[in-house]
């Protein structure tokens, strides 16, 4: 992709910048903490449009700007203004929020991580779950909050959590808006790993790091194959996951599994119990 596909991001609600293959991607409201509104929306769609297509993004992380991670949707620029107007409007606005927060980003083709770095409030869970993995600072503040306004946790959040936690853990934190730090966030598995503000993002890059060192295209093909698989039968899963891994050697560019292969059997230069094969 041309450098002026990215010169195009607006930069406003969202702030991009892209450093040793990582895109740093931050919502960009924190005097509103980063509270999702129609322009973090139509700029995200723009955003994951922009970096799909770019080469020097091989991880996507995605982060708050100031001390939130997102305190959910915007109350008033997302739910009560488009309320009173249009239902078009209204209807587009949902589909283009959708969009990004999990049908995209859940089938991403290039690894996502969330980077948890302050609050981070119902539909912030949308994304925080359609991210491959996560990393929380210890201090961070998780609430799905919902309840307290008197509503459910609607947008997909009921069904990202889920996924992600067992039954009594999300049932006890969407029945009574609780909130948890990010060693609790840990411990019930939506992050993977909850550290030292500090460590937060030496952590986050040492993880994108070693997602780098793998082969880009059977890192997507395992993602998407893990989505699918989940939500078919047993057989289906086995028949398509078959299927899946010989359509992702046969799109292969750098022939990897060949290339491993090789390495491990006849140059006995790798153990892959222990690391990825050479890419180069
Ligand atoms: N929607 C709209 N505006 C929001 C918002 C949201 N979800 N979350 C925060 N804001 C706005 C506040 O209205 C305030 O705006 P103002 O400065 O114009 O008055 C600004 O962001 C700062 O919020 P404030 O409450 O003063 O910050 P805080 O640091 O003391 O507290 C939170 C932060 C996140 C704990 C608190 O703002 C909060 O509880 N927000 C709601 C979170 C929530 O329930 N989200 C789920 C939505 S579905």
């Amino acid at each position: 992709m041309s450098a002026t596909d990215f010169a195009s991001l607006p930069q406003q609600n969202v702030l991009v910048k892209i450093e040793d293959g990582i895109a740093w991607v931050s919502l960009n409201r924190p005097s509103k903490r980063n509270a999702i509104n129609p322009g973090i929306v139509f700029e995200m769609v723009q955003v994951l449009d922009v970096l799909e297509a770019d080469d020097s993004a091989k991880v996507v992380v995605m982060t708050g700007s100031g001390d939130a991670f997102s305190a959910g949707m915007d109350l008033k620029e997302y739910f009560r203004e488009p309320d009173a107007g249009s239902p078009i409007a209204r209807e587009r606005l949902n589909r283009a929020n959708s969009a990004w927060q999990w049908r995209r980003l859940m089938h991403y083709p290039k690894p996502t991580i969330a980077m948890v770095n302050g609050w981070c409030f119902g539909g912030a869970f949308q994304f925080l779950c359609a991210c491959d993995l996560a990393v929380a600072a210890d201090d961070a503040s998780f609430g799905l909050s919902e309840i307290n306004w008197g509503i459910i946790p609607a947008g997909i959040v009921t069904k990202s959590v889920a996924a992600a936690l067992q039954q009594r853990k999300a049932l006890y934190y969407i029945m009574t808006g609780d909130t948890f730090d990010g060693p609790e966030a840990e411990k019930i598995g939506l992050v993977n790993f909850s550290v030292p503000r500090a460590e937060m993002k030496p952590k986050v890059v040492a993880l994108a790091k070693k997602l780098m060192e793998k082969n880009p295209h059977v890192l997507r093909a395992c993602k998407m194959g893990y989505h699918y698989a989940r939500d078919m039968t047993w057989d289906m899963a086995a028949e398509y996951l078959t299927s899946k891994l010989d359509a992702a050697k046969f799109r292969d560019p750098e022939k990897g599994a060949v290339k491993g292969m090789t390495q491990f059997l006849d140059e006995k230069s790798y153990r892959p119990g222990l690391g990825a094969y050479r890419r180069d």
